[in-house]
């Protein structure tokens, strides 16, 4: 009789490769966003900083949620060495900039994954990024209108801080 349990794995190879290189993405976004949450500490930007200590938080249970799905699925998830994090920043514009570069970024490696999918007939991992696909929406949506937000109120006088203290407010409703 076949041992099914030798087989290990039913996760294609290139697939788990993949997904792995994600779990690093999604360190790597955190690690990103709790230096920007530092750093806006630093300058005086408190909401800012806690927006960013909160997207930390979020990016590192997306990585668990990749992390988890390997090993459920009979591969090897590794935990991944996060390098080339930032301690400063240019402006408090720039921080925004970047982290919109970052989903943006991320956005790109989710669609690389749903070809991969496609390419391999994955539909089991196909379906189960669907989640993080339309999370980017939102992502890149709150990125995008904050930064819009330093056109509109400006950055001369108060401006600063009055963009600070929105942060918080901005989120998405597909509604
Ligand atoms: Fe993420
Ligand atoms: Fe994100």
């Amino acid at each position: 009789m076949k041992d099914l349990l030798s087989l290990k794995t039913s996760l294609n190879e290139e697939i788990e490769k993949i997904l792995n290189e994600q779990v690093k993405v999604e360190a790597h976004s955190s690690a990103i966003y709790l230096a920007m949450s530092s750093w806006c500490d630093d300058q005086g930007f408190d909401f800012s900083a806690g927006y960013f200590a909160k997207q930390a938080d979020e990016e590192r249970h997306h990585m668990l949620k990749l992390f988890n799905y390997i090993n459920d699925r009979g591969g090897k998830a590794i935990s991944p060495e996060v390098v080339n994090v930032p301690k400063d920043f240019e402006s408090f514009r720039s921080v925004f900039e970047l982290a919109l570069e970052q989903e943006m970024h991320v956005t790109a490696q989710f669609n690389n994954i749903a070809e991969k999918c496609f390419k391999v007939k994955d539909f089991v991992t196909f379906q189960f990024i669907q989640w993080f696909l339309a999370e980017q929406i939102e992502e890149e949506y709150v990125a995008r209108r904050i930064l819009e937000m330093f056109d509109v109120i400006g950055e001369e006088g108060t401006g600063r801080w009055e963009i600070d203290k929105h942060i918080p407010k901005v989120t998405y409703n597909a509604e």
